[in-house]
């Protein structure tokens, strides 16, 4: 599988301008505070606290690239519908994250987690919209699937793909992880390297 060699933190950014200007591929984990994008990282890098996590929503508060295997980069972003900050505060936060969508040039696909728990949540539902329209590339991550049995996983997964088909003509990439059972690791990176593999011979045409 894509294994990863080196995983190193690069820098912390609160805008985008500022970002590692090495034109290498890059994906960018998003999705609602505590949804698990840190944690996820850390599972795939196979790295117990690269980039930290915490119980409570709000940890991640700014722009953080990783560097893996020297070649592309891994982001971990502030989660969005964080209850607890002011509306000004979520109008800047918002800014800031569809900044970053919108200017990060080398950024190859979003992945968007979403509890496994929850039903389709309006929020998440209005990103997937947002990314759609925009025409930057997603995948969907379900998270936390520890916390449900193998039939309830498809059942959850079977209807929120019904939900995604109810605006989408073909359904995006989507992965089924728990970082706490280190389930999904391959299948996500397979898909980056995958995806590295075609950008690369894209480039050498
Ligand atoms: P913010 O940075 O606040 O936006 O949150 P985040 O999305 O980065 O979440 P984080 O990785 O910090 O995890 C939030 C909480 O969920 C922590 O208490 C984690 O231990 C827990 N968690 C994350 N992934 C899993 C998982 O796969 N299974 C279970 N059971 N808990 C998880
Ligand atoms: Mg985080």
């Amino acid at each position: 599988m894509g294994k990863i060699k080196s995983a190193e933190f690069v820098v912390s950014n609160s805008e985008v301008a500022k970002c590692p200007k090495n034109p290498i591929p890059e994906y960018a984990f998003i999705g609602r505070s505590n949804v698990g994008k840190s944690s996820l990282i850390n599972m795939l890098t196979d790295r117990k606290s690269l980039a930290k996590t915490s119980g409570r929503p709000g940890k991640t508060q700014l722009i953080n690239h990783f560097i893996i295997n020297d070649s592309w980069y891994l982001v971990d972003l502030p989660g969005y519908g964080y209850a607890r900050v002011s509306k000004t505060s979520k109008k800047k936060f918002q800014k800031f994250i569809t900044n970053y969508f919108e200017q990060r040039q080398q950024l190859v696909s979003a992945f968007v987690l979403v509890d496994i728990r929850h039903k389709p949540q309006p929020i998440d539902l209005e990103f997937i919209q947002y990314l759609g329209e925009s025409g930057i590339p997603f995948g969907i991550i379900f998270t936390k699937a520890d916390k449900l049995k193998p039939k309830a996983i498809e059942r959850y997964v079977e209807d929120y793909c019904q939900q995604l088909l109810k605006t989408w003509e073909e359904l995006p990439p989507y992965f089924i992880t728990s970082s706490s059972k280190k389930i999904g690791q391959e299948d996500v990176l397979n898909f980056i390297k995958a995806t590295n593999e075609e950008i690369e011979q894209l480039r050498n045409q």
